[in-house]
């Protein structure tokens, strides 16, 4: 496979964190991508395949749900890190595709022993869950991340080494089963699992995987101790951390900065610096407040020009306009060195684009995320309507090429969150990108 390369490659730190810094689908497989070629290692730290990461380059399409995105690149090491949740039947699915399309899935992917399994009940849990909340459900993916979280924590989680123990996976599905069985039955009304051929089919993944299986944070530090350079890779949005973001209608992990320790074992002095994703405007998917929402013709040419449907779940993504408050928000919360802008191009038709500056929330001003605000729905969005420059900005590599109305946008973004945009997105493709 043939990769194009991004033009003028900015020089980089050791270890780069790069993070979504809204609801998701930022664009965040794009900019790894993009920034892969100076790094040795892209590691994913939280998540599993509720994340959809797009990335083009010349005719190629490609959607990563639990590999990082450094694998298009067969001479990166990728790591599914001990924070994430693994759906194995997923797992196999993703690596079938990507072969099926020329990519180089061998021993460059790496999972760690102490991440956690998705198993058949924890996806039925997050469905009749969802199924029977009405209007209070999540909107979740489906794909059983909460529940198996909620496992983890519980502290009966099955661990990706369990797989390869067939006495120890005995032991747990039995105990699982007898636990999950009743509460789906009884409460849901749905169909239980049969502990013994699920036993059977995840030993059978376990033998497939075997080779991958490894202690990933004794592997990423012992690279990190050789000078190797690690790209912390983030699934999901800022305000859809567990703790930070805008719960509940939230992920089940930590997706902030902080994940990058927990998740992958790596101390906080190694994270050398943080990137944070963000589009132009603002994009959500399920349920949840939504302060600059556009339910209307504008919201809806966002979708259609943007694209604007779900990588994993083809779900139409809700629009509206950017919301600084939240990207400062992010900013807070992940120490951003810098921002990575994305889809400025597809703002090119719009006369005005207003853009929320703070919120009035029982008449005081808020220019961070009010927490309590979720639940009320109280604030109203301040304004600062910005000029249209109703020109294609598609593809533009150089920003003095930027009509001069788009490079005001920036730079206002830039004054209202105190963080330099490094990088500005002007299309899907790889080449499609301006480095400052
Ligand atoms: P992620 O989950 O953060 O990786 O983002 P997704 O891949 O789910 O969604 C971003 C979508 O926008 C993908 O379809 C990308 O191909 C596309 N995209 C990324 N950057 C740009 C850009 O600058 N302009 C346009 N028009 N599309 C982009
Ligand atoms: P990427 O990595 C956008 C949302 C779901 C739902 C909530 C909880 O592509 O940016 P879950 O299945 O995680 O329990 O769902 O989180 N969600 C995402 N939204 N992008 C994602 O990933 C998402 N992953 C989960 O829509 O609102
Ligand atoms: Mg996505």
């Amino acid at each position: 496979m043939v990769i194009p390369s991004a033009p003028g490659m900015r020089k980089h730190v050791q270890n780069l964190a790069v993070i979504g810094a809204q609801w998701g689908d930022e664009g965040k497989g794009k900019i790894v991508d993009l920034l892969c070629e100076s790094y040795d290692v892209v590691a994913r730290y939280q998540g599993g395949h509720n994340a959809g990461h797009t990335v083009k380059f010349a005719d190629q399409h490609f959607a990563l749900r639990l590999i990082p995105s450094g694998i298009l690149h067969p001479d990166k090491l990728c790591l599914l890190g001990n924070g994430m949740v693994i759906d194995p039947d997923a797992l196999l699915d993703e690596i079938g595709k990507l072969r099926a399309l020329g990519v180089h899935v061998e021993d460059n992917l790496k999972i760690s022993d102490s991440a956690h399994c998705i198993l058949p009940y924890h996806k039925a849990l997050d469905l009749a869950r969802e199924e029977t909340a009405g209007k209070a459900k999540i909107g979740t993916t489906g794909r059983g991340i909460g529940p198996a979280y909620e496992t983890k924590v519980s502290r009966y989680g099955i661990r990706i080494a369990d797989l390869l123990d067939a006495v120890v996976l005995r032991d747990k599905i039995e105990f699982a089963c007898a636990e999950k069985n009743p509460v789906l039955k009884t409460v849901y009304g749905k169909e239980g699992f049969d502990p013994q051929t699920l036993i059977e089919a995840y030993l059978r993944y376990g033998e497939i995987l075997a080779d991958r299986i490894t202690n990933g944070t004794v592997l990423v530090n012992q690279l990190i101790r050789e000078g190797k350079k690690v790209m912390f890779e983030g699934a999901q949005g800022t305000l859809l951390d567990v703790d930070h973001g805008t719960y509940p209608y939230v992920t089940s992990s930590n997706t902030v900065v902080g994940g990058v320790c927990t998740g992958l074992g790596v101390a906080p002095k190694h994270i050398h610096e943080v990137i944070g994703v963000v589009k132009a405007y603002t994009t959500r998917v399920g349920g949840g407040s939504f302060p600059t929402e556009l339910e209307n013709e504008h919201g809806e040419h966002l979708r259609k020009r943007g694209n604007e449907f779900g990588t994993v779940t083809g779900r139409p993504r809700r629009t509206g306009w950017l919301d600084l408050p939240i990207v400062r928000t992010s900013a807070m919360l992940n120490g951003l060195d810098s921002i990575a802008l994305t889809k400025i191009d597809v703002l090119d038709d719009f006369d005005e684009i207003p853009v929320c500056t703070a919120y009035k929330v029982r008449g005081e001003n808020w220019n961070t995320y009010p927490s309590f605000a979720v639940e009320h729905q109280e604030y109203q969005p301040q304004y600062r309507t910005m000029k249209g420059w109703k020109t294609s900005t598609v593809g533009i590599t150089n920003f003095d090429k930027l009509p001069q109305a788009a490079k005001d946008y920036i730079r206002f973004i830039e004054d209202e969150t105190e963080a330099k945009v490094s990088i500005v997105s002007t299309g899907p493709r790889r080449e499609e990108t301006i480095l400052r």
